[in-house]
């Protein structure tokens, strides 16, 4: 009897210390959090954060934050354009109620810290134009809510995770711009809700996996200057309803066959391609064309528009 009250009240004394000791995160989180962003910036007398981000006053006034005030937290961080030459430090994915996150077009480098991952409210994750290397992080695939993400003009190198599709929500996945090899995995194809998918200016190689083309929410697909082969599949139209856009120029594809069921297709960019062959008559029925651009095409019989 004795021994088990004093193992009750060891419990207890643990249980006490235990929830004492951990600490709740709150806006005070957030605040080291920037602080320590703001230390991996480099000074640059156009670094308007040096003066702007001061503990003196309150983190929710500073420039390029957003806070809620249901939980007073910080939900947004938009750094974008600043001339900010830095690293990102990992007590970055301490602001656990972040949903937006653009830090585009400034000198960021190095690789992003894989705590990263645990910003689970993240919809938008803008690092565009910045000078990030190494490969795509896999934190990005721990992300559930993510909707638009913009790796456009980086550095980063190796293939394109397959892990991507656990990403549901996803609308917008631009990568173009950086330095992909190898092919593109077909699990994209998981992402039913894509929009609009830009893999231009890469390394990457293979056949368009026929997966792409089942998406039927998608409106622009942009594989420009890669080093694409193969042929599409005859069905590319079928499910894609609302494609606007097909970019396919600088690949060694050919021109994907029976486009007249792309309804709203407005800009063909087919531009480079080595292929032979003649322009499929029915592109004339696509009325919602606005652009087309198959200059150096090598084919026979190329006027079909007035
Ligand atoms: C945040 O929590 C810490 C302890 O976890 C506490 O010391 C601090 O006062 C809190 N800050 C605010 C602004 O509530
Ligand atoms: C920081 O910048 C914001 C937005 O421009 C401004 O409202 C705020 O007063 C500035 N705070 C300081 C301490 O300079
Ligand atoms: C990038 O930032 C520079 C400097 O702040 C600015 O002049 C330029 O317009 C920005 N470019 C884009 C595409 O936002
Ligand atoms: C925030 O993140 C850093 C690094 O990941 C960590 O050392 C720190 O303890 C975290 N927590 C708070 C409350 O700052
Ligand atoms: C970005 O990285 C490239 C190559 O590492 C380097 O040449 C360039 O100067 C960097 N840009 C900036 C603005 O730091
Ligand atoms: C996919 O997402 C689930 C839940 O969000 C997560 O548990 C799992 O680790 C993720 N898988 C990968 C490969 O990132
Ligand atoms: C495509 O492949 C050719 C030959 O293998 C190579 O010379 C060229 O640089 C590649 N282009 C790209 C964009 O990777
Ligand atoms: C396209 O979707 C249909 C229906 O969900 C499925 O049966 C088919 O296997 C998919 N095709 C490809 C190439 O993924
Ligand atoms: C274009 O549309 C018309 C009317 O729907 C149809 O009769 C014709 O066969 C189509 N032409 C081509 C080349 O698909």
């Amino acid at each position: 009897m004795d021994k088990s009250w004093n193992l009750l009240f060891a419990l207890a004394v643990f249980v006490l210390l235990y929830t004492s000791l951990a600490t709740v995160p709150n806006i005070s989180t957030d605040e080291a959090a920037l602080l320590a962003l703001k230390s991996h910036i480099s000074s640059h007398p156009n670094n308007i954060l040096a003066s702007n981000w001061s503990s003196s006053s309150p983190i929710c006034s500073w420039i390029g934050i957003t806070c809620s005030s249901r939980h007073n937290r910080v939900t947004a961080l938009d750094i974008s354009s600043m001339q900010l030459h830095g690293t990102i430090p990992p007590h970055l994915g301490n602001l656990s109620f972040l949903v937006s996150l653009d830090i585009s077009n400034n000198t960021f480098h190095g690789d992003l810290p894989k705590e990263m991952g645990h910003l689970q409210r993240l919809k938008l994750f803008d690092i565009r134009r910045n000078n990030f290397t190494g490969a795509i992080p896999s934190f990005l695939s721990l992300l559930p809510n993510l909707r638009y993400m913009y790796l456009t003009m980086n550095q980063f190198s190796g293939k394109i995770p397959p892990s991507l599709s656990n990403l549901t929500k996803l609308e917008v996945l631009s990568f173009q711009g950086n330095f992909l090899e190898g092919e593109i995995p077909r699990e994209l194809g998981d992402l039913r809700y894509l929009t609009f998918l830009d893999l231009q200016l890469n390394k990457l190689t293979g056949s368009i996996p026929p997966s792409i083309f089942n998406i039927t929410t998608m409106q622009n697909i942009a594989f420009t200057s890669n080093n694409l082969t193969g042929k599409l599949p005859i069905t590319i139209c079928d499910n894609l309803p609302n494609l606007e856009g097909l970019f396919l120029s600088e690949n060694c594809g050919v021109i994907p066959p029976n486009l007249e069921k792309c309804k709203k297709l407005q800009v063909l960019s087919l531009t480079y391609n080595e292929f032979t062959g003649t322009v499929p008559r029915e592109l004339a029925n696509l009325t919602a064309l606005t652009a087309l651009h198959i200059a150096a095409l090598h084919l026979e019989g190329s006027t079909i528009f007035p």
